[in-house]
């Protein structure tokens, strides 16, 4: 494969303390040479890309989505998901379990690794479940599932509701220094619930899901954290109160990381109104409060990263009365635009945003798949290029994802990913970008220099 030059971008890789113009050349798959401002590559044969304008950071980091193959491929599959994936910007995804059968076994893993090996477009790390079949009676084989190459255990889309297998979890997992993640939910509260707790679920009629029922089981997990020693990772923080006891739990220095997703940082309950079962997700959208505890939680990093928790659905599976409509929100596409209001509303700098999805992700992973999360020279060629002004309207028939069901169909967002680039191959692009081959060289192809793709 040829090299690849990425020229004149705006670089910003926290990982490095990054965030100026320069370029970088892609070989053989991996970052092999990057120069701050004007500088030619060592080699002279590349083609290039010119991303003057665009903003060039590190391939984005998912900890947290749902791909459902096995068993929902009507949902969603490793081919479709990773595709959505890459038009997101994200290079690595780390997928959940619940799927028929859960990965709660290393056979399961095994077949997950083997798709995504042949159809998948993306890195896809799997994590296995806690409890056998995610059914929260009996723990999973853990050094199995450790050796078949799980990142972390979790049951999502049920808590570990039994606080003993919860703690030995934490306990076992330990020994292989891998995460328990949990969805937080004393289900006792949360039953028949649809939506956010309040003045707006009264109106509309629909059983509501206190905060509370959230921070019960992030303070017992939190409590058994500090108990075992053990890793916690809490998945889509929603509430208020649960980044409020995070960042007391961090202060004593229990170890706990967390996740909030772009939806739960820019949506409000509001968006229920109208009985729209594409705002139906678990844990709610919850209140504006809610939103600026969270976005206050990602800047003093009591709130570790921001992940998807892309959980597509069948038109079919939302076409129903509220209460019958399966909870989740297909987020890999809009993940980027709507983050990005938050950088336009002057409520998270760039820097931080690309960090919260790059560097701290893959901090939580760790080097085992090498490094993720970088432009480091000698890293897997995992890039993404975006243009932060862009505006764009969200139209569901554009979607790589099968999963359409989005609140935000018909929204206009500001900032869209152009490129995405996974271990060096050019997996998406925008298709308003054009191709052109130009000449071989920095110098050749610097001739009526434009923002073009070119290979
Ligand atoms: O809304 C959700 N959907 N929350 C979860 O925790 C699970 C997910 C799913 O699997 O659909």
């Amino acid at each position: 494969m040829k090299s690849l030059l990425i020229h004149g971008g705006h670089i910003i890789d926290p990982s490095q303390g990054i965030d100026e113009i320069g370029s970088l050349l892609i070989t053989k798959g991996k970052i092999s040479w990057l120069s701050r401002g004007e500088a030619t590559p060592p080699q002279p044969d590349y083609d290039v890309l010119h991303a003057q304008g665009l903003i060039v950071c590190p391939g984005f980091v998912d900890l947290h989505c749902h791909l459902r193959q096995p068993g929902f491929e009507e949902k969603e599959t490793i081919a479709t998901g990773t595709k959505a994936a890459a038009k997101g910007g994200f290079t690595t995804i780390c997928c959940m379990a619940n799927t028929n059968p859960p990965l709660d076994n290393q056979t399961t893993v095994d077949y997950v690794k083997s798709i995504a090996a042949t159809e998948g477009v993306v890195r896809i790390l799997p994590i296995g479940c806690i409890s056998r079949g995610g059914k929260g009676q009996e723990l999973v084989p853990m050094w199995e599932l450790a050796s078949a190459g799980v990142i972390a255990y979790s049951d999502d889309g049920e808590p570990a509701s039994n606080s003993r297998l919860m703690r030995q979890a934490l306990d076992y997992s330990r020994t292989f220094d891998l995460p328990i993640i949990d969805h937080c939910e004393d289900k006792a509260l949360t039953e028949g619930g649809q939506m956010n707790e309040g003045i707006i679920s009264t109106r509309l009629g629909l059983r509501g899901i206190p905060a509370a029922a959230e921070e019960i089981i992030v303070a017992r997990d939190l409590a058994l954290a500090e108990l075992t020693e053990g890793r916690l990772h809490i998945a889509h923080v929603s509430t208020d109160g649960s980044v409020d006891l995070i960042r007391r739990a961090k202060e004593k220095g229990i170890k706990v990381t967390a996740e909030v997703t772009p939806h739960h940082l820019t949506l409000t309950e509001e968006k229920v109104i109208g009985y729209n079962t594409n705002a139906k997700v678990n844990p709610p959208l919850r209140t504006k409060r809610d939103i600026q505890a969270l976005i206050q939680g990602l800047k003093e990093n009591v709130i570790d990263i921001i992940a998807t928790d892309h959980a597509p659905h069948t038109e079919t599976d939302k076409l129903c009365e509220f209460a019958l409509a399966p909870s989740g929100i297909s987020g890999f596409e809009t993940a980027l635009g709507s983050l990005m209001s938050l950088v336009h509303d002057g409520q998270l700098s760039l820097v931080a945003l690309i960090a919260k999805l790059t560097y701290e992700p893959s901090k939580i992973i760790g080097n085992k798949y090498g490094k993720l999360g970088t432009l480091d020279i000698g890293a897997s060629a995992d890039i993404t290029i975006f243009d932060p002004d862009l505006e764009w309207i969200v139209d569901t028939k554009d979607f790589a994802s099968k999963g359409k069901n989005t609140p935000l169909a018909g929204s206009r967002l500001k900032g869209k990913v152009i490129a995405t680039i996974s271990q060096g191959r050019l997996v998406y692009k925008d298709d308003s970008v054009k191709v052109k081959r130009e000449g071989k060289t920095l110098k050749e192809s610097q001739r009526g220099a434009k923002p073009l793709l070119h290979n």
